[in-house]
């Protein structure tokens, strides 16, 4: 049966959920499930906004042809070129021989390098700016490159405001049958999870990230449709995640307090960021976060080290060389340009090793990170000068909070 969802009068929702996917782009954990919007716009002209991932395929093409309702499809929009959102063109352009597609110099350069049926006399090629009308509804066309690939394009539609957005403000997880921002309860089941889908996802654009907010500044937009997650049609909503993309585009924290990353092997290291985490407590410092390296996969501690102000790396050697787990965690962040913070560090020894040079290392660039206190060398387990240190190191991250 379908699933189709009104979005506006003439505006409809034929994407997917799929439930049984368990990592994103085979990296990322979904505890929810993904969603994958796709949109019809009805009108003189029958325009659809993307196709989605093919575990949706079957749901997908029930909701395309019940929209439809025996009209034909004039249109496909190709706002992003990424399996996810268009696995299923080659089949369209077969159910609909007149079909065109809609896309840019870049998206039909991956559309023939990902699929066979190559038929150019089916492809418009648009440029920036440049718009289609197709009854009551105008479109037009950003071209975003990076958020998420080159080929990203955002398509405008005028007479309602209406901004698909590709992957940008998009979130993981699967729609509960509310599909709009303002029916969930957003801040506290959503968030996190846009959060960890900019972070993994976009994170490492930032640049074009804010150059994409900068563009979509000169319209006025009264809804947002992405590609993943719920739409946006409040302006509370939208003012909100336009927000929250600003902080992390621009690497902004959320929350001034600290984050307390660790790796531990049998608990000592460990013990020592608790202890720094009961000294930053009894010194007033509020909502700290702490994370086992080994427990959690990075792609959650790094979207909360977007929203922290000072993080703490904890680590002990392990084999002479930084814990892999931890090495592991700075690398995909460093990888994603994590800047634009204040850095602590704790290391372990038992019998030598580089944790501390190589986490320094990584951090060395003073443009983009603040070193904070002196780091806490602990020998196999903490004793009492130890602990001093942990006290100074606590004193030093609590003053630079202030
Ligand atoms: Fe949802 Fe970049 O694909």
């Amino acid at each position: 049966m379908n699933l189709c969802r009104n979005v506006t009068e003439q505006i409809f929702w034929v994407g997917g959920n799929d439930r049984r996917l368990s990592r994103f782009e085979n990296l990322f954990p979904l505890s929810e499930g993904m969603a994958y919007n796709a949109y019809v716009i009805k009108d003189e002209k029958n325009v659809l906004l993307d196709t989605v991932d093919s575990s949706v395929t079957m749901q997908f093409l029930e909701n395309l042809e019940t929209v439809l309702a025996g009209e034909t499809l004039d249109y496909l929009v190709i706002n992003h070129m990424e399996p996810d959102h268009c696995a299923n063109i080659e089949t369209l352009m077969k159910m609909y021989p007149n079909l065109k597609l809609i896309g840019n110099v870049k998206t039909f350069q991956l559309y023939e390098q990902f699929y066979r049926l190559h038929d150019q006399d089916r492809y418009i090629v648009v440029k920036e700016g440049e718009e289609l009308n197709i009854g009551k509804h105008t479109l037009k066309f950003f071209l975003t490159p990076m958020v998420h690939w080159p080929e990203v394009m955002m398509t405008y539609e005028m007479s309602q405001g209406i901004l698909f957005s590709a992957d940008a403000f998009g979130a993981f997880g699967a729609h509960d049958g509310n599909l709009f921002a303002d029916e969930t309860d957003y801040s506290h089941k959503i968030l996190a999870e846009a959060r960890r889908y900019y972070v993994n996802i976009v994170g490492k654009f930032g640049a074009n990230v804010i150059a994409t907010l900068k563009k979509i500044s000169s319209v006025d937009i009264k809804m947002i449709c992405p590609l993943h997650g719920p739409i946006f049609k409040t302006e509370e909503d939208i003012t909100m995640i336009l927000d929250y993309y600003q902080h992390w585009a621009t690497l902004t924290p959320e929350n001034d307090s600290v984050l307390i990353v660790y790796g531990s092997m049998y608990g000592n290291t460990e013990n020592a960021a608790y202890l720094l985490a009961n000294e930053l407590a009894d010194k007033g410092v509020k909502d700290i976060k702490m994370y086992d390296v080994s427990g959690m996969d990075a792609s959650y501690i790094i979207a909360d080290m977007w929203r922290y102000r000072h993080i703490v790396f904890a680590s002990p050697n392990y084999n002479v060389e930084l814990y892999f787990k931890m090495d592991n965690l700075i690398r995909e962040a460093l990888a994603l340009n994590f800047k634009n913070r204040q850095i602590s560090i704790m290391v372990n020894y038992s019998w030598g090793g580089k944790a501390l040079k190589t986490m320094q290392d990584y951090f060395a660039d003073s443009k983009h990170f603040t070193m904070v206190g002196d780091p806490v060398e602990i020998k196999s387990s903490v004793k009492d000068d130890n602990v001093t240190n942990i006290k100074n190191l606590a004193t030093a991250i609590y003053q630079s909070l202030q």
